[in-house]
């Protein structure tokens, strides 16, 4: 069966896009990464997607003098690459309408929260302040609202006594780290539907409770 055909947009570090590398490699992968863009020069993702030998190319917003003309340039190079699923993954430019409606149902993005919850920056500080005793991380498919559409994969981790946001940064990072690869290989397998803005998962069971702090004996 012909592979899905994946562009992943990043900024930085890359860690997720790893993490679909990885995923992407097995034998039996349902989908391949046909292009990395990002739009900074020195994300270190960029080197990541060069070891693994994928295409990867930087476009710069800056080099452009408004949010379409940038993201023309993304869809040009997208198109050109067949991509048909676009990943964001530490891709930290706003998109406009026009964009998110060109590639509606077919754009999905990794977000450090359990959305609606702390849509925007600084999640991990946020979820501290907040007291609240669960965090997580949302994969979902785009819609023109920040951080909103609907939610494919979510992951919840406990926020401990004593974290900072660097220790829960990491916590909830490492289920990113399966979120992210698990919802590609969904939307794939063509278990994923959008069905009046929910999605519907096929054949997908939920994974038990997670309760912070554990209920004592
Ligand atoms: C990840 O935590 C991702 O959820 C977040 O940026 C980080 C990128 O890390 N994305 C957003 O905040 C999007 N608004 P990575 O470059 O190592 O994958």
């Amino acid at each position: 069966m012909a592979r899905l055909r994946v562009g992943v947009l990043i900024s930085g570090s890359g860690t997720n896009l790893q993490a679909l590398i990885d995923d992407c490699a097995r034998a039996d992968a349902e989908s391949e990464i046909v292009l990395v863009l990002s739009n900074r020069a020195d994300a270190f993702g960029l080197a990541r997607a060069q070891r693994a030998g994928l295409p990867q190319r930087a476009i710069d917003h800056e080099g452009y003098d408004s949010r379409e003309a940038f993201e023309q340039a993304l869809t040009e190079a997208l198109e050109a690459s067949g991509v048909e699923l676009v990943c964001l993954a530490g891709f930290m430019r706003v998109l406009t309408a026009r964009f998110v409606e060109r590639w509606r149902d077919r754009l999905i993005n990794i977000h450090p929260s359990l959305l609606p919850a702390f849509q925007g920056l600084d999640t991990h500080a946020r979820a501290i302040e907040a007291g609240v005793r669960l965090a997580g991380c949302t994969v979902h498919f785009v819609r023109p609202e920040v951080d909103s559409g609907p939610i494919i994969v979510q992951a919840a981790v406990p926020v401990l006594p004593d974290d900072t946001v660097e220790s829960l940064a990491d916590r909830v990072l490492r289920e990113e780290h399966r979120c992210l690869p698990l919802a590609l290989r969904l939307i794939a397998q063509g278990r994923v539907s959008v069905v009046g803005e929910r999605c519907v998962i096929d054949a997908a069971a939920p994974d038990g409770a997670l309760i912070n702090p554990a209920p004592g004996p």
